[in-house]
């Protein structure tokens, strides 16, 4: 039996994380953070809604190293989903290597893909298993490409869109959105176009149709390290790229611009009054369909003639569908049939047709539909 520690487990995407853990496996769960009261009471409710007296709660901050390692004693598997302003990558890295356990985190940073890139010697020769870009975006953009890709023989073009509108809901702003500064700060943008990466600094522009009640949208380019390995994985592609629906034009062309311009001229002192700003945007602006989705366009070819496959997964709580995916991947890591030394992409690692499988099952709405001869 895997005892799996999450840390940040009483937050948003931990305490989902704990739930559909809870549902669908065997696991003990250890529900960690700063406030340990807050693990607690979560702790105590998921120990009288499920059966097993299966959680546990531990105080644990992950700026410190000392305070990690005992939170980490008797775990298997260490689930970050705490945000990096305020747990250091590098430490939480650290401290899951020298502890002996493996390791996935859901938080979107190049620095800490960096990081992690140093240390994949290190990681395969332990034996640990480490899986990053876990979720939603990033995690499901590359498993999402290699679904459709499953359905064509030889896939030539793959376009995915990501639409993000969490407007109904409100959420109220926490220091997950700090990160989400940093992730402006490193915004990348290129796409695999004719053969070839276009430049990191370079934007592309697309309409993207959604079909249904969305329909059609402006999107804007954004990149994810999952996308890079794709064109090699699948030597037949000529296109590849993911792009991000607009929202509402007052955010997207004047918010967005002077959260952007803003963090250039003040880095560090710009984050709070302008992730605030960035976050009532998107709390108040955009109207409905509210609901997170994402879809991929592919063409190529089935059984010798040109076909399209189009698929698409969303949820109306966006904190699900970064949960569910990671836990729909967890059942293949604690089976076995996923959990392999060395350092990994969950979308390049997970398999994913029973990937779509489990999470429709938890939930998300996942559509397929093929058009061969076309
Ligand atoms: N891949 C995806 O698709 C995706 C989607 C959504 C979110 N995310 C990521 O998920 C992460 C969590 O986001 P969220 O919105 O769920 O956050 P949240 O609701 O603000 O919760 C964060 C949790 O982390 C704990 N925490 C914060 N600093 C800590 C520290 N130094 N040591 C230990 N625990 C700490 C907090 O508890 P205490 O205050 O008690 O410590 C809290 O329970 C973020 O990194 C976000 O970027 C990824």
């Amino acid at each position: 039996m895997s005892t799996i520690l999450i840390l940040g487990g009483a937050g948003y995407t931990g305490r989902s994380l704990a739930r559909h853990l809870l549902s669908q496996s065997q696991a003990e769960i250890i529900l960690a953070g700063r406030t340990l009261e807050k693990a607690q009471a979560l702790a105590d409710q998921l120990n009288a809604d499920f059966e097993g007296d299966r959680v546990t709660a531990r105080r644990a901050d992950a700026a410190e190293a000392a305070s990690l390692k005992a939170a980490l004693r008797g775990a298997d598997l260490l689930l970050v989903a705490a945000p990096l302003t305020s747990a250091p990558y590098e430490t939480v890295i650290r401290s899951a290597l020298a502890a002996g356990v493996d390791y996935l985190d859901v938080q979107i940073s190049a620095k800490k893909f960096a990081f992690l890139g140093s240390l994949a010697g290190e990681i395969e020769a332990a034996g640990r298993c480490f899986v990053t870009e876990a979720g939603f975006h990033p995690g499901l953009p590359a498993a999402l490409v290699r679904y459709v890709a499953s359905q064509l023989d030889v896939i030539e073009n793959a376009v995915t869109a990501g639409y993000l509108n969490m407007g109904g809901s409100k959420l109220p702003y926490a220091d997950s959105v700090n990160e989400l500064m940093e992730v402006f700060k490193e915004y990348q943008a290129q796409v695999f176009k004719n053969g070839q990466w276009t430049k990191a600094s370079s934007f592309d522009m697309r309409k993207f149709d959604f079909g249904g009640d969305i329909g059609v949208k402006n999107c804007y380019s954004m990149f994810f390290e999952e996308m890079r390995p794709l064109p090699e994985m699948y030597p037949s592609l000529k296109e590849i790229g993911f792009y991000i629906s607009e929202t509402h034009w007052l955010l997207d062309w004047v918010i967005n611009l002077v959260v952007m311009a803003g963090l250039k001229l003040f880095p560090q002192r710009g984050i709070r009054p302008l992730g605030r700003l960035f976050w009532w945007g998107m709390m108040n602006l955009p109207g409905p369909p509210y609901r997170v989705e994402l879809q991929a366009q592919a063409s190529g070819l089935k059984d010798g003639e040109p076909a399209k496959v189009q698929a698409s997964v969303s949820h109306t709580d966006g904190y699900e569908l970064t949960a569910i995916p990671v836990v729909a991947y967890l059942l293949q890591y604690l089976d076995g049939s996923a959990r392999r030394p060395g350092l990994w992409m969950m979308g390049h690692l997970v398999e994913p047709v029973r990937l779509m499988k489990e999470m429709e099952r938890m939930g998300v709405k996942v559509a397929l539909k093929t058009i061969s001869g076309c």
